[in-house]
């Protein structure tokens, strides 16, 4: 399971005003089971894990199998919490270079609909000319532009190129119930669709079908990372003593940073494949705390390559950072340093030692050197990238999240925010139904 170590944090902080936290992290936890907390409308993600069914699961499956089978490349149209899960775990999980080869064992899974790119959409479809493809159509609203322009392209290529028939079987629609576009499209056109609950947002939804889905499509075992949430579920239950709960303490500890005067919150992680998984992160602490004219700014680096290009800010810039790293335990694959008679690179004296072993001191010696420079460390270990792990980790954060929105005051469930973009773009549109705000937005252009 996930181990947090806050060690570095306590030249910072004091230990006594972390475990200060406890009752409020009582409260909080309290308030999420009791559904009496704000946005308490939106906690069908807290037991998520434990209650999903084999059934459930199987229907998934069988769907991920039919697109597996019917197409070379499947498109996840969706944004935000619609897309971002998916992302973050396939990426974590892949091989970095199947995407160059030409035999696949599953179909290439491709994004749209996160973007209003035209280039982008251009060479989407051009790309999808000459392949069998299906789209997966994600949208809890059904109403989402980005997502809907996208989805309305892809589905005319699909039918066009493929025949309504094969269109047909190769569309899901991941969607409300009842409402929305996506909805009354799918029902009308007959595509397999999944509900996304009514209780669970979109960031919070990567264990719904909106993640499960495209991961079991991209060819990953959907039951372990379950599995692997249901231990976090566990680990970080209201019912764990708050000194054993890592998520507790995590929520606790970037609270108190927070405090400080500690505004900015940098993930890191020195594993590539994990930069979707900050991004995933990133939206679901951003967008759940950051209201109210407050909020951890959340920001992320991939090490060591952002080691020379932000090391330097992180080292010397303003003080108003700290950093939580992702530390993954064990490599999938080995790889050793070879030995050169002539070492004209003067690498000899890493002959013979894995190359994680570099990775790894290069991660001791940033923490050290970070923490000389002012910026509080936690360090958050996983054993390894897998299902099983992912699973946890994502569980982890989304109930840190909750506790630590309540801590902050906020209510981590809504995103009023977004809604401000998209009311000036519909109103310098011209949609039907803003023509009062189109007036006034032309008057200020
Ligand atoms: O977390 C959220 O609720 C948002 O990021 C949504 O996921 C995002 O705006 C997409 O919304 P929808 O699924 O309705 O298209």
């Amino acid at each position: 399971m996930i181990s947090l170590n806050i060690e570095k944090t306590l030249g910072f902080i004091s230990r006594e005003k972390v475990f200060a936290y406890e009752p409020l992290v009582k409260e909080a936890q309290n308030a999420l089971e009791k559904g009496t907390g704000k946005g308490n409308d939106f906690l069908g993600w807290l037991h998520l894990p434990s209650s999903i069914t084999q059934e459930h699961l199987e229907d998934i499956k069988a769907t991920a199998q039919v697109l597996r089978e019917n197409c070379e490349v499947v498109i996840v149209a969706g944004i935000g919490g619609s897309y971002l899960g998916a992302r973050a775990v396939i990426e974590a999980l892949s091989n970095s270079f199947t995407w160059l080869q030409d035999k696949k064992s599953a179909p290439s899974i491709i994004y749209a609909g996160h973007n209003i790119g035209e280039d982008y959409l251009y060479e989407l479809t051009h790309f999808l000319q000459d392949k069998k493809f299906g789209v997966i159509n994600i949208s809890k609203s059904g109403t989402t532009t980005e997502t809907a322009l996208a989805f309305r392209i892809l589905k005319k290529q699909c039918e066009d190129q493929r025949g309504k028939e094969m269109a047909q079987k190769v569309i899901v629609a991941i969607t409300d119930a009842s409402k929305g576009a996506a909805r009354v499209t799918a029902d009308k056109e007959g595509y397999k669709s999944f509900i996304i609950p009514d209780n669970v947002g979109g960031r919070f939804s990567v264990l719904t079908p909106v993640g499960l889905l495209p991961i079991a499509v991209a060819g990953f075992n959907i039951d372990k990372l379950v599995a692997g949430a249901r231990e976090a579920e566990k680990a970080c239950g209201a019912d764990v003593p708050f000194a054993e709960n890592p998520a507790a303490i995590y929520a606790a500890t970037r609270n108190e940073l927070y405090k400080s005067g500690k505004k900015i919150e940098i993930l890191v992680n020195f594993n590539p494949k994990l930069h979707y998984v900050s991004e995933w992160w990133k939206q679901l602490y951003g967008e759940s705390e950051g209201k109210e004219n407050k909020g951890i700014f959340p920001a992320a680096v991939d090490f060591s390559t952002d080691l020379h290009s932000m090391g330097q800010w992180i080292q010397e810039g303003e003080r108003t950072i700290f950093e939580t790293v992702i530390s993954v335990e064990k490599t999938n694959h080995t790889v050793l340093v070879p030995s050169d008679e002539a070492n004209l690179d003067g690498l000899n004296f890493l002959a013979g030692k894995r190359v994680d072993e570099v990775n790894k001191m290069a991660e001791l010696g940033t923490q050290l050197a970070h923490v000389d420079g002012g910026v509080p460390n936690m360090r958050l270990c996983i054993a390894d990238l897998s299902e099983q792990t992912i699973g946890e980790l994502l569980y982890f954060f989304e109930v840190a999240c909750g506790i630590s929105g309540y801590l902050l005051g906020v209510n981590p469930f809504n995103q009023p925010g977004v809604e401000a973009y998209k009311k000036n773009m519909f109103a310098l549109l011209n949609k039907p139904g803003y023509e009062e705000e189109s007036k006034a937005i032309q008057s200020r252009l």
